[in-house]
């Protein structure tokens, strides 16, 4: 089967795109920055071109040419630093020509990334998991696109009877992740390649889920014809950061890291506590215990630098 991938050449397509080739199908990804080392091995069965997901005509007809049954959409500004225009271009017409495009050529099946950015800070709903059905809290940008897109989204099911799934990714975490929520990251990145990191509050929380897990959600859920609900939270390990620096500290002993505050940090964080028991009843999806995850993130750091792994 054929499947359309915008922005496939970032940090979580990267991941997607082979899980696709494994299970057999082929791929075209279209993505502004077509440079993709990680996607060179694949063969014949992936395709990259040059695009623009803010100019309907690339959007159309490389969907068109790719001949695909699925389409999933990753393309994103993340962060808050764009000017309205700029930003409303990717996020939102992006999104749009993405679901008018898929509408027009009878795409079986859209995924597209929202965030669990959609939810605002954890304060808003309590100490309590937050599930797909809360009111959603976003006052940013990022956040606010996002939770436009699953309006949109609801608008082409409801209005032309498509089917469309958001998934709602947390924090997600990986060895060569540069953009988006990056302390959790780099709390583990850094010591792992010898560098000393200090970050403002010791008890922020976060919710990371590994880029390899949220990519096989995202592969698991493109699969299916016609899933039960039109969004998924992803969850993830709700952890304060410093848990996690106690983990790393585990692993590197002499690991530099240092926060300015040990308190204060909790009240402020972004929604960490999400119920995921959706996606978890519907496909299954059980992903490998964090702290083994952030010793294969400080594992691939050290391979980078040709340091020896470090034993479990
Ligand atoms: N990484 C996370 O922690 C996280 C968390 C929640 C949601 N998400 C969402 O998941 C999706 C993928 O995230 P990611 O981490 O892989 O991001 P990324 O920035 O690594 O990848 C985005 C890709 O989009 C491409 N792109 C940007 N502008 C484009 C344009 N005009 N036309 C075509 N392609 C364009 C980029 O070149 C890049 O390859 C995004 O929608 C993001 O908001 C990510």
């Amino acid at each position: 089967m054929a499947i359309f991938v915008i922005g496939g050449t970032g940090f979580i397509g990267i991941r997607v795109i082979p899980m696709l080739v494994a299970r057999g199908e082929s791929v075209v990804c279209m993505d502004i920055n077509p440079t993709a080392p990680a996607l060179a091995g694949l063969g014949d069965k992936v395709s990259v071109v040059r695009g623009d997901v803010t100019q309907f005509d690339d959007v159309i007809s490389n969907m068109e040419a790719s001949k695909a049954e699925r389409v999933i959409n990753l393309s994103y500004n993340l962060g808050q630093d764009l000017p309205p225009h700029r930003a409303t271009k990717l996020n939102i017409v992006g999104m749009d020509n993405c679901f008018e495009a898929a509408r027009i050529l009878g795409v079986k099946h859209t995924v597209y990334a929202s965030s669990l950015a959609v939810n605002g800070q954890q304060s808003h709903f309590g100490e309590r998991p937050v599930t797909e059905d809360d009111y959603k809290h976003a006052v940013v940008q990022y956040g606010a696109h996002k939770a436009f897109n699953e309006f949109q989204a609801k608008d082409y099911i409801d209005k032309h009877g498509m089917t469309i799934t958001g998934i709602r990714p947390a924090n997600v975490t990986g060895p060569d992740k540069v953009r988006g929520s990056v302390d959790h990251v780099n709390l583990i990145t850094r010591p792992a390649r010898g560098e000393a990191i200090s970050l403002p509050f010791a008890d922020a929380m976060r919710c990371p889920i590994h880029v390899d897990d949220i990519a096989e959600v995202f592969v698991r859920v493109l699969m299916a014809d016609k899933p039960a609900h039109a969004i998924y939270n992803s969850g993830g390990q709700p952890i304060s950061l410093k848990d996690i620096a106690a983990i790393v500290r585990g692993f590197l002993p002499d690991a530099k890291i240092s926060f300015d505050k040990e308190t204060g940090g909790r009240e402020s964080s972004g929604n960490w506590m999400i119920d995921n028991s959706r996606l978890v009843h519907e496909f299954g999806v059980q992903y490998r215990p964090y702290r083994d995850r952030v010793l294969q993130i400080i594992n691939d750091c050290r391979a980078e630098i040709g340091e020896p792994p470090i034993k479990g």
